[in-house]
């Protein structure tokens, strides 16, 4: 048998307007973690989606071989019976479901037509052991967080029998520590016999648990690195994605900060659902027009909870604290009156929050300001197609028409369109939260860009990340949260890795 468990060979596949592959090659030796990389929009995931036969055969050209067989694979049911499992980009747990029901959805474990409880939880128990999860079966999925959800995603394709597992941006969505802990686990299932292709925008990662690293760029194989015989180091990996060697992370900043335009008073929130529960205690804190302010902070920490709760009191009750824009006091009750007053925020959770996904590109970048664009309450759509395209070139988006649905965006795509539409509200006050997840590198240097453009012209940026370079790289000032309250402030020039991690974890407390 070939040391191959599977070869992919020029396998192109077509949607209206674009080659998403283009003879694609990808061949994974049995028992390695293979790592798939490229730009925003290079076919990653349509390459996995054609090996799980989410994309049927018939509907691509090319060979797939797995384990020396050919395979024409019907549906992603067939492709599990031999041991390939994917775990899409977009996790696909029901929340109100238990991890142990999630395990075993549609593929029940029954006698008799009823459902077998304890075989369920016995045998989820077992699972969860193997990948490292410690709760309950019982518990709800939408009670644990996303880096053990994707524990579950795993423990489900072991409860398959998995011989090929591939995970498209498992770590995403991940902190630092959940991340670690998914890569040991790959690691270990490596150990098992498990195969594995990841699919990371996280280079670091990447030359850290991969023996092989194929590179795609624009639908094309680009090569295939081998990394037992080099360390094969980040910026020999982007050479590959991007052509070119990328010389700087950030681009160059000459910050015009100028007088205060916002400001958050004694801000008090309490859990939606357990009302003793203070989520956000007594922060305070100011903007700069033309400033870029960071907030940094552990995951939990409650950043995504502070900036909802200023945009409209999107999340959380017993919301106490004052807000004063210009000077004046503002009342921010609602979504539509915190656009009035010139807020706007980036969610986190694209898919939630931020988009449409069967809207096309155009009508999501220009829904939360169709004001601008209407005459008489009637969408001027030539206009709105200008605006639209004007963004597009902006950030770079990466698709053949503005009619294009959202949802049919690549990941890192849709994340731009994101943005995008929160830009066209040109607010005075814009709050990025994660506003890099699942983008590649060259355009993460892309959206920076914009982002001090739009200080620039006198915007005030707030920026959440979970990457510490990315906040201090970006940031004028930096903020940091720690269990609901801000435990330090640094100007760009105290910023380091080292003293914000001490404010992050609480060890250090501002006297
Ligand atoms: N269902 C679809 N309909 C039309 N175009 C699509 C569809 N799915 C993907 N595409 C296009 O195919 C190309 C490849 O997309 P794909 O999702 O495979 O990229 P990716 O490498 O996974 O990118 P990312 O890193 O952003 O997730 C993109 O141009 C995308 O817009
Ligand atoms: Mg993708």
């Amino acid at each position: 048998m070939s040391a191959f468990i599977l070869e992919m060979n020029n396998i192109t596949k077509t949607f209206p307007g674009v080659k998403a592959l283009d003879n694609v090659n990808l061949k994974v030796k049995q028992g390695e973690i293979h790592a798939l990389v490229g730009e925003n929009g290079a076919g990653k995931s349509t390459l996995m989606k054609v090996l799980s036969g989410v994309y049927p055969a018939g509907s691509y050209e090319g060979t797939i071989n797995f384990e020396g067989e050919a395979c024409h694979f019907k549906d992603i049911n067939q492709s599990e019976q031999l041991g390939i499992v994917i775990i899409h980009q977009e996790l696909a747990l029901s929340p109100y479901l238990s991890i142990a029901e999630n395990i075993f959805l549609g593929n029940e474990r029954q006698s008799r037509q009823i459902i077998d409880w304890q075989a369920t939880y016995a045998e989820s128990r077992e699972l969860l052991e193997r990948v490292g999860l410690h709760d309950s079966p019982e518990t709800a999925v939408m009670d644990i967080g996303v880096g053990k959800q994707q524990l579950v995603e795993i423990a489900k394709a072991l409860s398959k029998n998995v011989k090929l597992l591939i995970l498209d941006e498992p770590t995403a969505a991940l902190n630092e520590t959940d991340s670690e802990n998914l890569l040991q686990l790959l690691l270990e299932l490596k150990q098992q016999g498990i195969t594995s292709i990841l699919i990371s925008h996280k280079l670091n990662e990447v030359s850290f648990v991969s023996d092989s690293i194929t590179v795609l760029r624009d639908g094309q194989t680009i090569e295939t690195l081998d990394a037992h015989t080099e360390k094969i180091a980040e910026e020999r990996i982007i050479k590959g994605m991007v052509g070119r060697e990328l010389t700087s992370r950030f681009p160059d900043r000459h910050p015009d900060i100028q007088e205060t335009i916002f400001e958050v008073r004694n801000w008090e929130v309490y859990h939606p659902q357990q009302s003793d529960r203070k989520m956000i205690d007594d922060v305070n804190f100011y903007l700069r027009k033309g400033e870029i302010v960071g907030i940094a902070g552990l995951m939990g920490a409650g950043r995504t909870e502070l900036a909802m709760s200023i945009f409209g009191k999107s999340y959380g009750k017993r919301i106490s604290g004052e807000l004063y824009k210009n000077g004046a006091r503002i009342e921010v009750n609602t979504v539509a009156q915190a656009i009035e007053h010139g807020i706007a925020y980036v969610s986190e959770d694209r898919k939630t929050y931020g988009l449409n996904l069967i809207e096309d590109i155009k009508r999501n970048i220009t829904s939360a300001n169709l004001k601008r664009i209407s005459w008489a309450s009637i969408v001027d759509e030539n206009q709105e197609i200008v605006e639209a395209q004007a963004l597009k070139m902006k950030l770079n988006i990466k698709t053949p028409t503005l009619e294009q649905l959202a949802g049919n965006l690549s990941g890192g795509n849709q994340q731009k369109v994101v943005l995008s539409k929160w830009m066209f509200t040109e607010p005075d006050i814009l709050i990025l939260d994660e506003p890099t997840r699942g983008v590649d590198v060259g355009a993460k240097f892309e959206i920076y860009t914009q982002i001090n453009e739009l200080a620039q012209q006198g915007m005030a940026v707030l920026v959440i990340s979970s990457e510490l370079p990315e906040v201090l790289g970006l940031s004028d000032r930096l903020y940091v949260m720690n269990e609901g309250r801000f435990t330090g402030e640094l100007t760009k020039e105290e910023a380091n890795q080292e003293n914000v991690m001490r404010y992050m974890t609480g060890s250090e407390v501002e006297a």
